[in-house]
């Protein structure tokens, strides 16, 4: 699939801005704060519903105007339309081919994207909690119930831990909500370990090929649960209880999971060099993008923010290689890397306008 047109209006600094893309490599360029990221999270909200850089809906509404419209136009199959609109009073409608969507479960997956930016080595380098963000964006895109057992998860988490803090605990109550969790962790795991599985296998290829062979990539899943079944993760949920009492919070559960990359058996985050963390992260990106594309028989759009910055030229070249039959949307202040491509249009961005 690939994006035909984006439209604006009164995002973050656009007034009002109709974006033609191509199915190729479509390049924003321009000085800091312009208006270039603010690009990319206009796409990612057509495809996620919601933004990556705030949970408050309301700060994307331009400082001079009480609501804001990002339209998108795509090509499937057949055209389709995503659209988003947020107000200042908070009132937020989501549409889909011009149906409003109630929940958001029904409204991802539709546009599959995979997002690399300088805050993506937080995958790398960073918490468990970015590692588990990663491969979340990622099964969210393939299953709605994906989305609604996790929140139901983080519900009854929610309410576990306050309960937990509270004087009196009633045992037969955190009873059943762990039967509720068991449920929950059995499908949120099986579909965590089978992505993961795969995102492995398509790393091996990807990381050899990067690094002439020199090195091994290996992804694996750290969690609880594996190979356990429901009445098993209920009876694990159980029997740590009294720990849960002690600490007032849920100690165990996925939560807690992660994800570990290892480099020539030693985990990157703790042996790797800055370019082996990076090169990783470009790996672990593109095996996100051959897994989408596979999962979803559909080409996803790549989004790629400042990264050239954060690459050396072999990795740029790789990479440019990589996308060139594919539509993609990359930013940047310099565009040295973008002479002697083909299939290439180059937007100028300038306080919230842009130039072609
Ligand atoms: N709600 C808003 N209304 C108006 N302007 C906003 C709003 N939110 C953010 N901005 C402005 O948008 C501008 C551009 O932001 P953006 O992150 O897209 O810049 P950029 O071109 O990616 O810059 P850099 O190269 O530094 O990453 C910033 O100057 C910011 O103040
Ligand atoms: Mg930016």
């Amino acid at each position: 699939m690939y994006l035909e047109s984006l439209k604006l209006e009164n995002f973050r600094n656009y007034k009002e801005q109709e974006i033609n893309l191509i199915n190729g490599i479509n390049l924003f360029l321009g000085n800091n704060a312009q208006g270039k990221t603010n690009i990319i999270e206009a796409i990612y909200i057509c495809a996620f519903g919601k933004s990556y850089r705030t949970i408050k809906d309301t700060e994307l509404i331009n400082f001079e105007s009480d609501y804001c419209n990002i339209n998108c136009k795509y090509i499937k199959s057949a055209q389709g339309t995503c659209s988003f609109y947020i107000d200042n009073m908070n009132r937020k409608q989501l549409k889909n081919n011009d149906i409003k969507i109630k929940k958001i479960a029904d409204y991802v997956g539709e546009i599959p994207i995979v997002i690399f930016s300088p805050e993506s080595l937080d995958v790398v380098k960073g918490s468990p909690a970015r590692r588990r963000n990663f491969i979340d964006m990622i099964c969210c895109q393939l299953s709605k119930s994906y989305i609604i057992y996790h929140q139901e998860y983080m519900k009854c988490l929610k309410l576990k831990n306050s309960i937990l803090k509270q004087d009196y605990i009633d045992d037969n109550y955190i009873e059943v909500l762990h039967e509720k969790m068991a449920k929950y962790i059995k499908f949120i795991v099986d579909l965590r370990e089978k992505i993961i599985n795969k995102l492995d296998y398509y790393s091996k290829d990807i990381q050899k090929s990067i690094t002439d062979g020199a090195e091994e990539i290996k992804l694996e899943y750290v969690t609880d649960f594996i190979n356990k079944s429901e009445e098993e993760i209920k009876k694990y949920l159980d029997e740590h209880l009294y720990v849960d009492k002690l600490r007032k919070s849920t100690i165990k559960g996925i939560q807690r999971d992660d994800l570990g990359i290892y480099i020539n058996e030693k985990e990157v985050a703790v042996y790797g060099s800055q370019g082996q963390k990076r090169t990783a992260l470009l790996t672990l990106k593109l095996a996100n993008f051959e897994l989408l594309k596979e999962e979803k028989d559909e080409i996803p759009i790549l989004l790629l923010d400042d990264i050239m910055s954060e690459l050396d030229s072999k990795r740029i070249n790789y990479m440019l290689k990589y996308i060139e039959n594919y539509q993609s949307i990359i930013t940047t202040t310099e565009d040295t890397f973008a002479r002697n491509i083909d299939n290439i249009k180059i937007f100028k961005v300038s306080n919230g306008t842009l130039e072609n």
